[in-house]
């Protein structure tokens, strides 16, 4: 294939991201990937709060940009094409990346590709030394989402479970914010556990043993919720014993969820099975290990990206963007931002084969 360089963008969430990538038939290559983050405007809040990150978006991007195009050494011109996020995510900064990425586009006569964001995390662990080839099985955790994807090629995803409540990020998050550790809570959480002892709280593990591989985390969080009442004031060890409760309780429930996953992926290969895992919680290095270890004792290979491109950035916003225009994908300057985009159109109409229940922010 003719070699592709593409300008990725991404404002979906709480990062301001730009990135050049180029794409040819030795894989992708990442000039350049500026990432602004935005948590000390949010921290006080211990969320994201949308007007808030679309503001921060409209005053961060420019610079961003020109970051982004000076490190990689090109201009406009070289483009090969300009790919924006255009959901799914909060609105506001979703309207900010994929507006300017439009007007570049139109400015100088390229093609624009409006990214899925969860598409860009989905592709992300082809960032990788060694990226996993098609196809495979994606644990997409973040802030927003978290399921089972079977990935069969660029732009073919059949969803297999979902939450049917809470993202595992929100639930980091969420625990992070009940017990005054600060935003985002996932890394937080992550170093707090490892001071303490997982066994002092029993925790629920929800849905371990179910058949599929939905998740819940609601009862996880309720159950943290009452135990820190319980208590009344909290100490540094209290905290620390939580959060090795809470993070033990998670990993028994991705392993479990994540086995049966495998079983239902095991129709789409011919070969070895690959387990893949992306998005902001694939960043967690207790959650790598344990899924490493259960791809090994079912002789599947795992793989997940460099701890950089598991949250949010645009260097898998221009690979996703790269992927689709090598394959003749682009779109029409009229494409809409949308605040809900699944991955599996078909999938989502259904609802969880558990009971209803509300999604992630994102989803
Ligand atoms: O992918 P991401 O940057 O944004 C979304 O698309 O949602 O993911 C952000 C989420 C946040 O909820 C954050 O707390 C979580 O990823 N996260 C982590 C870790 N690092 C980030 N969760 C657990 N452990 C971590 N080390
Ligand atoms: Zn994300």
């Amino acid at each position: 294939m003719k070699p592709l360089l593409v300008l990725g963008i991404e404002t979906s969430c709480d990062e301001t991201a730009a990135a050049v990538l180029r794409l040819s038939d030795d894989g992708p290559v990442v000039l350049s990937d500026i990432v602004l983050g935005q948590a000390a405007a949010h921290a006080p809040f211990g969320g994201v709060v949308p007007e808030i990150a679309a503001r921060a978006h409209v005053e961060g991007l420019d610079a961003v940009l020109g970051a982004a195009m000076r490190e990689a050494r090109v201009g406009f011109a070289d483009l090969d094409g300009v790919a924006a996020t255009a959901g799914p995510g909060l609105i506001g900064g979703v309207m900010v990346g994929l507006l300017a990425g439009k007007a570049i586009a139109l400015a100088h006569g390229k093609p624009l590709i409006a990214v899925n964001h969860l598409e860009g995390h989905a592709l992300s662990p082809r960032l990788a030394e060694k990226p996993p080839a098609f196809p495979y099985l994606l644990l997409l955790v973040s802030g927003g989402h978290c399921q089972f994807v079977a990935v069969l090629d660029v732009g073919v995803y059949r969803r297999l479970g979902t939450t049917i409540d809470d993202a595992l990020g929100e639930a980091y998050d969420k625990l992070a914010k009940l017990l005054g550790l600060g935003f985002p809570g996932g890394p937080l959480v992550e170093r707090c556990a490892a001071e303490g002892d997982p066994a002092r709280f029993a925790l629920p593990r929800p849905l371990l043993h179910r058949d599929g591989c939905d998740f819940s985390f609601a009862g996880l969080k309720t159950a943290c919720v009452r135990e820190v009442e319980r208590l009344g004031s909290l100490t540094l060890q209290d905290r620390a014993d939580l959060c090795a409760g809470f993070q033990a309780a998670v990993l028994d429930v991705l392993a479990d969820r994540t086995r049966n996953a495998m079983m239902m992926f095991d129709p789409f290969w011919g070969a070895k099975g690959r387990l893949v895992a992306a998005g902001g919680v694939a960043a967690n290095l207790a959650i790598r290990g344990r899924l490493e270890a259960l791809a090994e004792e079912r002789g599947y290979d795992f793989v997940a990206p460099p701890l950089k491109w598991c949250t949010d950035n645009a260097a898998m916003i221009a690979l996703a963007g790269a992927e689709r225009l090598s394959r003749g994908f682009s779109d029409d300057l009229s494409v809409p931002a949308r605040p809900r985009w699944p991955l599996d159109e078909a999938a989502a109409a259904s609802r969880p084969s558990h009971k209803p229940g509300r999604k992630g922010a994102k989803a």
